[in-house]
């Protein structure tokens, strides 16, 4: 049987990765942000799992305006960077788990919930941006062609995207109970898998209108207790107060509460929390929980 053993929270800012590929971690404003994943960075060597579920959203690159699923589970035997505008990160090509992908779907989607099946997507910031900041730059040529990497992640990563791109976007509450349905399908996948689900994007920012580079440290800081607490509390909070309170892309975080639902009934064990500001416009925050 797999099992969930522990879930992690990040942000997942795109100057983050520009950071990185650009060699500017050592840099003041940025030494500060990267502090903080030195203790994550050391727990994924000790804690290496088998497999990354990894949830995050989209910004409409793989998926235009044109179409864009609630819930989309990523099945590939592998995913490519994705070039947002600048060439593709210099980082390893993503490679996924399909027969546990396709396992969880045809649990999930059993369950109720409707995904939708991509075998073939690109995945960007807010897939790659997580990875480095847990993984570190794994070895590498330098270079924009990706194509030329050497390194590799340190597993393979299931890719979920959840729209909140465009409104709709699901409900936390739906966000919570999906995780559960997750959890039941990773504990039902005939083998002994250490699997990790990590929830991305957060915390709280806003990148457009009158109230560009709004940071809420008040709210950003009780919706990590309560994440950690009082999850099923937290997933009853409407859209309107992620928005009015985190700014109109904090409305991201209703991904961590996918993670959150996957984990264990039991009170977990914080085993990291991080919280700063600024990286680019935005609050970052982190959190890593074990299952006890
Ligand atoms: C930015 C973009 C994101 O997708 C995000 O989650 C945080 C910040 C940005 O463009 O700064
Ligand atoms: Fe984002």
């Amino acid at each position: 049987m797999a099992h969930i053993t522990a879930s992690v929270y990040t942000s997942h800012v795109p100057a983050i990765g520009a950071a990185i590929d650009l060699g500017k971690t050592h840099e003041p404003y940025w030494q500060k942000v990267f502090d903080g994943y030195e203790f994550s960075k050391q727990w994924m060597r000790e804690n290496r799992p088998d497999v990354i579920f990894l949830v995050y959203n989209d910004h409409a690159t793989a998926f235009s305006l044109d179409m864009i699923p609630t819930f989309a589970i990523g099945t590939a035997a592998e995913f490519q960077p994705a070039d947002e505008g600048w060439g593709p990160r210099p980082v390893p090509k993503v490679v996924g788990h399909p027969e546990l992908a396709s396992h969880i779907a045809q649990s999930v989607i059993q369950d109720d919930f409707d995904l939708t099946i991509v075998n073939r997507m690109d995945v960007d910031h807010g897939l790659t941006v997580p990875l480095s900041l847990m993984c570190g730059q794994p070895d590498r040529d330098i270079g924009k062609d990706s194509a030329k990497n050497n390194g590799a992640w340190p597993c393979p990563v299931i890719p979920f995207a959840v729209n909140v791109v465009q409104y709709p976007a699901p409900s936390g509450r739906r966000c919570f109970n999906l995780g559960r349905a997750i959890r039941k399908a990773v504990e039902s996948f005939d083998e002994p898998l250490n699997v990790q689900i990590w929830g991305t994007g957060g915390m709280s920012h806003q990148l457009q209108g009158p109230r560009a580079g709004l940071i809420n440290r008040e709210f950003d800081n009780a919706f990590l207790d309560r994440l950690i607490e009082d999850p099923q509390g937290l997933a009853q909070m409407p859209h309107i107060d992620y928005v009015r309170e985190a700014g109109s892309e904090g409305i991201e975080l209703v991904m961590w509460l996918i993670a959150r639902g996957a984990m264990s009934d039991n009170a977990p064990r914080v085993r990291h929390r991080f919280y700063h500001v600024p990286a680019s416009n935005t609050a970052v925050g982190h959190l890593i929980l074990e299952n006890t």
